[in-house]
């Protein structure tokens, strides 16, 4: 969407916050051993108190609150009581709310207790190239910027970008046009002052792609290598991107 006026950019923050909330709660319980059915039943009651609905359940029925993605799981990651967290891993919560109306949208790749190096430098890398990507979301950049700055992260960090998962529009829905890739496709559109975004790339040591699993919601790396991602829903300005959801 485009913000119309305050009471847009207010209901959006207000959306936003919730998200940050839910998700910080969730980073917090994060440890060996919790299941990412815990995890999910946090956000939860992060939403029910604050009169949020689970966007991702709103909008496509999905079989959780929250999408919980371990590993080489990239995106859509249903949460069970059953699927524990081991120390070495690396958990994405990503976490998108229906609020009065308005949609926010985040996620972060976190590790479980000691991760390996390269785990590591995956995380870090991926949390720079969406802020890297978000500084060049400004009204008269082309959209294809914000892809050609993930693209750049990942080449200089060594890693490579998932080119089938992709940030979109958000706003009065969830996913809006226009898709965010993370390369720089060349298309001509240029952003504009109010235009509502999740920026999210996906990283990885491994395949560029993602396949989907036997139970019609998980994508998983093609393959079986490590995955992060990092999103935020961001405003464009004349100047610096608004952040939402921080
Ligand atoms: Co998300
Ligand atoms: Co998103």
């Amino acid at each position: 969407m485009t913000i119309e006026g305050d009471e847009d950019l207010v209901g959006l923050a207000r959306a936003g916050r919730v998200v940050a909330e839910a998700r910080d709660a969730m980073v917090a319980a994060v440890a060996p051993g919790v299941s990412t059915g815990e995890l999910d039943a946090i956000a939860r009651v992060v939403m029910r108190r604050c009169g949020a609905r689970s966007a991702p359940r709103l909008t496509y029925g999905f079989p959780g609150w929250t999408c919980i993605s371990v590993n080489d799981e990239a995106a859509h990651g249903v949460p069970a009581r059953w699927r524990l967290l081991s120390e070495g891993d690396i958990v994405n919560l990503d976490v998108s709310v229906e609020l009065d109306g308005y949609f926010a949208d985040a996620g972060v790749s976190v590790p479980v207790g000691e991760v390996s190096p390269e785990a590591s430098h995956l995380l870090v890398a991926t949390r720079l190239a969406q802020a890297e990507a978000t500084a060049t979301a400004t009204a008269g950049r082309r959209l294809g910027d914000i892809g050609r700055a993930v693209e750049h992260r990942a080449r200089r960090s060594g890693f490579s970008v998932i080119t089938d998962l992709f940030g979109h529009g958000i706003g009065r829905a969830l996913h809006e046009s226009p898709a965010v890739p993370s390369f720089d496709d060349d298309s001509a559109v240029v952003l504009w002052e109010g235009l509502v975004l999740a920026i999210e790339p996906f990283l990885t040591a491994g395949a560029p792609w993602v396949v989907q699993s036997p139970d019609g919601w998980t994508l998983r790396s093609g393959d079986s290598s490590l995955v992060a991602q990092h999103e935020h829903t961001v405003v464009v300005t004349a100047a610096e991107a608004l952040v939402l959801t921080a």
